[in-house]
């Protein structure tokens, strides 16, 4: 994936963007709230994403725009593509959104056209943090190599809630069981197809990120990467998710009701689930220190890149939201060891933490950006 030509203008401060970017690096520098991550903001709805600071169209138009629109060319494998996107101010529900000249009925469509990794500082607790990061990231690195495993994961967490809203209603005296077999039913089946998934995915994250992790400890640290399902016991060698698999979901879930309607939630499911993060074989969480957790977020992320770059064959374009400051001289250059050959954007206020790199130099000031 190459990004090629960028044009912004009227999303959130931007505005006249104009950028030829470099097949490799492109360092975006400026002081705070210029529009860097914007720029990456941008980029990342491109790939048919939501935005990573989970804004809506409504704030994503300038303030003093009555819309916004953005065009982008990139090149993967095969060919040279195009994406435009543009909404209105006084017609937020008529996105127009195109992939090679052809309209989408959403921006979602573009999802699969273009691949790109994201690190922004809120990553680095991606081991740290709470389960739902893990599941976040996992869920998202499976949709990529996957495209339809989106329309899963949304539908579960639609039918999840309807479970859930039923559950407080029985709790409360307002209603009845009646509609929990036929969820169960549906849980069970989506249930047991994203715990595959996931497992399998996880499998994949094991394998790359220990072998990165012993390279950045100096193979003294070893890092494994379990995933724990709330609901199976084992799913090593299991892939009958549609008949095996969905009914011991199932089973799982109506041995759990009444605790279930006690609680007013499910309580179990692939919603809890987890991936336990480990280093020497004790578990990150409770024993891992600042520095262990920034490196295992780092090869978290470059594992994404690596496991997409070897599915696809088509090394996905990385986008680093200030995380150079982030991290101290040798994780900065194990970083930009391990991406050398793919495309990267990084944004930094302090040029000197970049300026030894070849590559694009843009200058971006109140929403415009002039390059070097
Ligand atoms: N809808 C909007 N309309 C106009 N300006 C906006 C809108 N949304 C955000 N901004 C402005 O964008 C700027 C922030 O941009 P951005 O987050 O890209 O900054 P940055 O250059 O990455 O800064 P930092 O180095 O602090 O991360 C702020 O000045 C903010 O007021
Ligand atoms: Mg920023």
């Amino acid at each position: 994936m190459k990004l090629k030509h960028f044009l912004a203008e009227g999303f959130r401060n931007l505005h006249d963007v104009d950028i030829a970017f470099h097949p490799e690096l492109n360092i975006l520098c400026g002081k705070n709230a210029q529009g860097k991550t914007n720029i990456l903001e941008a980029l990342w709805l491109c790939s048919g994403e939501r935005s990573f600071r989970g804004a809506k169209d409504k704030e994503l138009i300038g303030k003093d725009a009555d819309g916004y629109s953005l065009s982008l060319s990139f090149e993967d494998k095969r060919r040279t593509q195009q994406i435009t996107c543009a909404v209105k101010r006084q017609e937020l529900r008529t996105k127009k959104v195109t992939l090679n000249g052809v309209s989408l009925r959403s921006q979602s469509g573009l999802f699969g056209a273009l691949e790109c990794v994201i690190f922004t500082p809120e990553d680095l607790e991606l081991s740290k943090g709470s389960p739902e990061i893990r599941r976040s990231f996992c869920d998202l690195s499976v949709s990529q190599l996957k495209t339809s495993y989106r329309a899963v994961t949304d539908k579960y967490r639609r039918i999840l809630d309807q479970r859930n809203n039923q559950l407080k209603n029985i709790a409360s005296g307002r209603s009845d069981d009646s509609m929990l077999d036929i969820w169960d039913a549906q849980l069970a089946q989506m249930g047991a197809y994203i715990s595959v998934l996931r497992f399998n995915y996880c499998k994949k994250l094991q394998k790359t990120a220990a072998a990165l992790y012993s390279e950045i400890s100096s193979g003294n640290e070893q890092l494994t990467i379990d995933y724990h399902s709330t609901i199976f016991s084992e799913l090593e060698g299991r892939v009958d998710y549609k008949n095996d698999l969905a009914a011991e979901y199932l089973d799982r879930l109506q041995k759990n009701r009444a605790d279930d309607i006690r609680a007013g939630f499910t309580l179990r499911g692939v919603h809890r689930d987890d991936l336990r993060c480990s280093i020497n074989g004790m578990y990150m969480k409770d024993y891992a220190s600042q520095g262990q957790h920034r490196s295992a977020a780092l090869i978290m992320k470059l594992s994404q890149a690596y496991i997409l770059t070897e599915e696809t064959d088509d090394p996905p374009c990385i986008l680093l939201d200030d995380v150079m400051s982030e991290l101290d001289v040798s994780r900065r250059s194990f970083i930009m060891n391990k991406i050398s050959g793919m495309q990267v954007m990084i944004t930094c206020c302090d040029e000197e933490l970049v300026r030894h790199y070849n590559g694009k130099l843009f200058r971006v000031e109140q929403g415009s950006v002039t390059e070097e």
